[in-house]
């Protein structure tokens, strides 16, 4: 390791596998080769504001043309001044015009096996009579609309329908408490909810409704709540409040022409976790971000006509925004939406799925591979899954281990992996592999997509050498980034723009290696810095995971006297052994793959680690555990630290 300037983190992984694109797979792409990659992005590069001119032009139908590609008065962005365009007249209206009506947009598979069909015109005439029922209702432009919904094909209804009026929709994951969607509807104004009566979760049914009850008392802002009815169980109607989806429904014409909209019109809210209690807003617009979900879509996942395109993501999360409803949709994809838990009945259920419906792409998360590791190959070896073309991961860095299971195991090592790196922040994908173009590397998001302009920088601001370790930032604005933070301008300018001046800050570190590749190495605030070095919480996690008893692994520090910093390790396993042997044996393990420096000084066994609701480990949690600020009790045997992630409800 090389003397360490300030804020720059050391690396100690070496992954030197690459794999191109097969030549049957560049062929039919859509970016045939390195060089057609690398034309795009320096046209886009040279000229930013005309690259995305273009683009708008051609991919978005206007009602009004914008008459302004760019205005930039830092940190605040406006894209296609101007112009009126709708985003659900993009995603529905569109394909219609263009005779492609019968195009089947979802495919939808509910946890008990219920199947359902709709053609983008279905779905035309389903969005057009629901956003007439809201209509009904009073909601009219600028109005916010709360929507807590398990994953069935009227939560992409109820956006597209909020986003046909200029209805902002802000989507709060089924899975949070009264009192986070009361905060959410708080911080929002919202004016009316959405929800059903319940959900399936792993062949249970949960209330919903009971908890839009409880949350609704809290929500004075909230006049009126639709409710979808899904799994039929007892639910208590307020008489002028509470209304029935499919009585309102009934009543509603399917004529509704969307509205033409200014560009900048808010689309939606969607909440993040912040360093504070409060929630988080993450403010986007119609016109850029709808551009930029559509393009990224196209180019990252090469979409061709035949595809049948499964992101694995709950729209109550940024990428089932982006990557189920808006990019695909503005595509005229076939989407498969499925509504369960990845182990009901059985933990094939994802391989089931696609072998019933001849999926073609796959995009999913790295905690749900870990898992699908853990559970074992027998599951997946009993399907087949030569539909498949190409893969994806999202949410979290991928170790490269776990990469080369997806690659081989899934992937039967003929598909790309296209490892993305975004953000809620972002709106779409910011760096990842174009499929037929760019070689991969495991655990590398690659390089970042025309009209990405990223930035390494130490603690001054100043790009970092290549090869080092540096803060994530974009230094020149792009259509899908966020255009605030809801009611919270200042908040904005804080959290993205103060720490490096001019610059977006991602809140990530990255590295970028000789070849010009890129490494996410983490959250910022998740650095470990072991006798002033300081070491990426990824490195040390995939050295443990390469080891074949390791299923998952999360690396935080610990206060030392002597070295500052000692790293803790929290594994979870494969295979069960002797405990204090297989402690012995990772530390060896880690020392040998990476380094005497990043060998953890303890070791300890759980059952499961923490996440957030999304997937992510919660590595807060486990630095309290590790300095004793949390009490699990006997640390020798196998814990399960997901108790302690339940009780600090909503950290997302
Ligand atoms: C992390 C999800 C490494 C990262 C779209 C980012 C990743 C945060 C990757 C955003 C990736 C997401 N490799 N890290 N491919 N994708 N992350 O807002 O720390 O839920 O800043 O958006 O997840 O999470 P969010």
């Amino acid at each position: 390791m090389s003397e360490q300037l300030e804020g720059e983190i050391d690396t100690v992984m070496i992954e030197q596998r690459l794999f191109p694109p097969t030549e049957q797979f560049s062929q039919q792409a859509r970016i045939k080769s390195l060089a057609e990659y690398q034309t795009l992005y320096d046209e886009a590069r040279r000229d930013p504001t005309k690259f995305w001119e273009t683009q708008a032009r051609e991919h978005l139908h206007w009602f009004t043309p914008f008459s302004e590609t760019l205005q930039w008065e830092a940190p605040f962005v406006k894209w296609f001044v101007g112009g009126k365009t709708n985003a659900s007249y993009n995603c529905l209206d569109a394909h219609i015009a263009a005779g492609r009506g019968d195009r089947t947009a979802i495919i939808w598979e509910g946890e008990p096996g219920d199947e359902r069909k709709l053609t983008y015109r279905q779905l035309h005439s389903e969005v057009c009579r629901f956003a007439n029922v809201l209509k009904s209702l009073g909601v009219q432009t600028g109005d916010v609309v709360s929507i807590y919904m398990p994953m069935t094909p009227e939560l992409a209804i109820a956006m597209l329908a909020c986003a046909r009026l200029g209805a902002v929709h802000s989507v709060i994951f089924a899975g949070f408490s009264a009192e986070a969607i009361a905060d959410r509807n708080h911080d929002a104004g919202a004016k009316i909810q959405l929800t059903s009566d319940g959900l399936y979760r792993r062949g249970k049914v949960l209330s919903l409704k009971e908890t839009v009850d409880q949350a609704l008392a809290k929500s004075p802002s909230v006049k009126k709540c639709i409710v979808l009815r899904r799994v039929g169980n007892d639910v208590s109607m307020q008489p002028g409040r509470d209304f029935w989806w499919h009585e309102l429904m009934e009543q509603a014409s399917d004529d509704c022409p969307a509205v033409p909209l200014d560009s900048e019109t808010p689309l939606f809210i969607l909440y993040t976790s912040g360093s504070t209690g409060k929630p988080k807003g993450i403010r986007h617009t119609t016109a850029g971000y709808n551009l930029y979900a559509r393009r990224t879509f196209e180019w990252v996942f090469d979409h061709r006509e035949d595809d049948i395109y499964w992101c694995t993501a709950d729209c109550g999360w940024i990428t089932g925004h982006s990557y189920v409803v808006y990019g695909p949709m503005t595509a005229g994809a076939t989407v498969l939406m499925y509504e369960g838990a990845p182990n009901f009945p059985a933990e094939d259920r994802f391989w089931d799925l696609i072998e019933k419906y001849r999926v073609t792409i796959l995009y999913t998360a790295p905690t749900a591979i870990r898992a699908f590791i853990k559970w074992g190959d027998h599951h997946v070896d009993k399907h087949d899954l030569s539909s498949l073309r190409l893969l994806g991961s999202v949410g979290e860095g991928i170790n490269p281990e776990a990469w080369m299971w997806y690659h081989t195991k899934i992937g039967g090592g003929r598909c790309p992996i296209v490892d993305t790196w975004w953000q809620t922040e972002t709106g779409g994908i910011m760096m990842s592999p174009l499929p037929g173009a760019i070689a991969t590397k495991p655990g590398s998001c690659t390089k970042p997509l025309p009209g990405v302009s990223p930035r390494i920088v130490d603690d001054n601001g100043h790009d970092v050498k290549r090869g080092r370790g540096g803060m994530l930032c974009i230094d020149y604005p792009w259509p899908g980034m966020l255009r605030g933070i809801w009611g919270d301008d200042q908040r904005y300018r804080d959290q993205y723009w103060t720490k490096v001046p001019g610059m977006y800050l991602t809140g990530d570190n990255a590295r970028q290696d000789s070849d010009d590749y890129y490494w996410i190495m983490g959250r910022i605030d998740d650095v470990i810095n072991v006798s002033g070095h300081r070491l990426s919480t990824i490195e040390v996690e995939s050295a443990l995971v390469s080891h074949p008893a390791v299923a998952e692994a999360a690396v935080v520090g610990k206060p030392d006297e002597i070295k500052g910093q000692a790293i803790t390790a929290f594994v979870t396993l494969r295979v069960e052994g002797e405990v204090e042997e297989l402690r012995q044996a990772l530390k060896m393990h880690v020392r040998k793959e990476i380094g005497a420096l990043a060998q953890p000084d303890d070791i300890r066994f759980t059952s499961a680690l923490p996440k957030t609701r999304s997937g992510k480990i919660m590595r807060r949690l486990l630095r309290d555990i590790a300095a004793g600020k949390e009490q699990v009790g006997d640390t020798t045997t196998l814990e399960d630290y997901t108790v302690l992630a339940r009780l600090r409800d909503d950290e997302d």
